[in-house]
């Protein structure tokens, strides 16, 4: 009798705490020991990087500010009606907010926003690059994009004196005393000087980082609980951590998880099958011609060692998620408009669509609404307004 009293009032007193000190200590996140590494390894940010050995003009101010001037250059396009700028507007956080791209004809793909790119390892969707500079020039030379070829180039920064001038002071060569594969290597390398300049900054998800490495209370307070909750399923039980991984939240390989290859549902996009090819294929690489780093040092990059694996098929490059609220819609091919639908994608996965051998880092996740939104409550607070930094030291 005594032993239900004090049962009955035990319960009771539960009750009472749970109203009195209420939902936070109730909802209050605690993370183990391995999640928490697993959170600081997303940090800390930024990362310093120094310029790159492929690119001589790498951090330097002039070629920074040329490849600027370039980049928004409508005499780079065949028909002097568009640049890079249309597809990567620096309003938008250097997307353009489309499915699929437009130039002069719609392309397959989603742009890619541009930033941290000293970080990458691969350029495109699919990887067809291991430089910056390389993968400027793709878009020069696409039919769908801008649509010129090397001669035109030449031809355009010859024929216009304030291009011919900078170009000139830069290089120390006139253009018509280079061949046409030099001057589109070096308009690569000056609008790469540029674009490396583009970085995000730092962001809540960055102040909570550092607080839990520093066990600095009020800063951890300070971090909405349902962006806890959501990062605890980022690193737990979403496993999301494995692929998006690291300070940039990519493991910067190739994945096919479960997406569509159809494009227009007719043709097929081989993703990393092709990009592998292209880039093999390309005498603009980091051990190519026109690289600017020792030959004994770029035949040692990781890229020189890549091969090709019958799971590359369909398989797209992690993009990182730094700035992912800001750069809808999301995948390859722009197939999903929010950050709901991606995270729904991965919670409903249609496991017939992965590859037959199995990508078996992939299983339905089966969340609940509830961790549906913390989820995506956690991937907002990975982005703040882009920037620009001075060049590289
Ligand atoms: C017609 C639209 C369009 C134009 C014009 C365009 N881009 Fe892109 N850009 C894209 C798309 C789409 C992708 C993804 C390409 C892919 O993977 O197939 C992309 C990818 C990139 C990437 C890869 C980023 C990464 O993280 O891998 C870089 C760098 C880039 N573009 C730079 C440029 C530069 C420089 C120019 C101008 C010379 C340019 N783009 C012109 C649409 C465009
Ligand atoms: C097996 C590796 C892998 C895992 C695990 C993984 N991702 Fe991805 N993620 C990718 C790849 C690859 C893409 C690009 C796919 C494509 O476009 O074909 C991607 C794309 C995304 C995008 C779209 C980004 C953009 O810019 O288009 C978001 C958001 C995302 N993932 C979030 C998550 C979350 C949240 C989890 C955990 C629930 C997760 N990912 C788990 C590999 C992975």
């Amino acid at each position: 009798m005594g032993g239900l009293l004090a049962r009955i009032s035990g319960t009771a007193f539960a009750c009472l705490a749970f109203v009195f000190s209420g939902a936070v200590l109730a909802e209050e996140v605690e993370f183990t020991l391995a999640e928490r590494t697993l959170i600081l390894s997303h940090g800390p940010w930024p990362v310093e990087i120094g310029p790159d050995p492929s690119n001589q003009f790498s951090g330097q101010p002039e070629a920074v500010r040329f490849g600027e001037k370039l980049f928004a250059e409508n005499r780079l396009s065949r028909d002097v009606n568009r640049s890079c700028q249309s597809c990567h507007v620096p309003g938008l956080s250097f997307t353009d907010g489309l499915p699929r791209s437009q130039g002069i004809s719609r392309v397959d793909r989603n742009s890619i926003s541009l930033a941290n790119l000293r970080l990458n390892r691969w350029f495109g969707w699919d990887g067809r690059s291991d430089t910056l500079w390389a993968q400027s020039i793709h878009p020069i030379l696409d039919g769908r994009e801008l649509g010129a070829t090397g001669d035109l180039i030449r031809e355009r920064l010859a024929k216009h004196a304030d291009l011919a001038e900078t170009y000139e002071a830069i290089t120390g060569s006139a253009p018509p005393d280079q061949d046409p594969e030099t001057v589109l290597a070096n308009v690569g390398k000056f609008l790469a000087a540029y674009q490396e300049t583009l970085v995000t900054p730092r962001t809540a998800f960055d102040e909570f980082r550092d607080a839990l490495e520093a066990g600095d209370e009020a800063d951890l307070a300070a971090y909405p609980e349902e962006a806890k909750r959501g990062l605890k399923t980022f690193v737990g039980k979403g496993n999301c951590s494995i692929c998006h991984f690291g300070p940039a939240f990519t493991n910067k390989e190739f994945h096919n998880i479960g997406l569509t290859f159809f494009v227009d549902g007719t043709r097929v996009d081989s993703g990393r099958f092709g990009g592998f090819k292209a880039f093999r294929e390309s005498r603009f690489n980091r051990y190519g011609p026109h690289s600017d780093e020792p030959q004994h040092e770029a035949a040692a990059a990781p890229t020189n060692f890549a091969a090709f694996t019958h799971s590359d098929w369909g398989a797209f490059r992690v993009p990182s998620l730094r700035n992912v609220a800001r750069t809808a819609p999301y995948m390859y091919n722009g197939a999903l408009e929010t950050l709901v639908d991606a995270v729904r994608h991965y919670s409903e996965l249609n496991l017939d669509r992965l590859h037959a051998d199995g990508e078996t880092l992939l299983k339905p996740l089966n969340l609940t609404e509830g961790e549906i939104s913390d989820l995506v409550a956690f991937l907002q607070t990975l982005s703040g307004a882009p920037r620009q930094v001075a060049a590289n030291p």
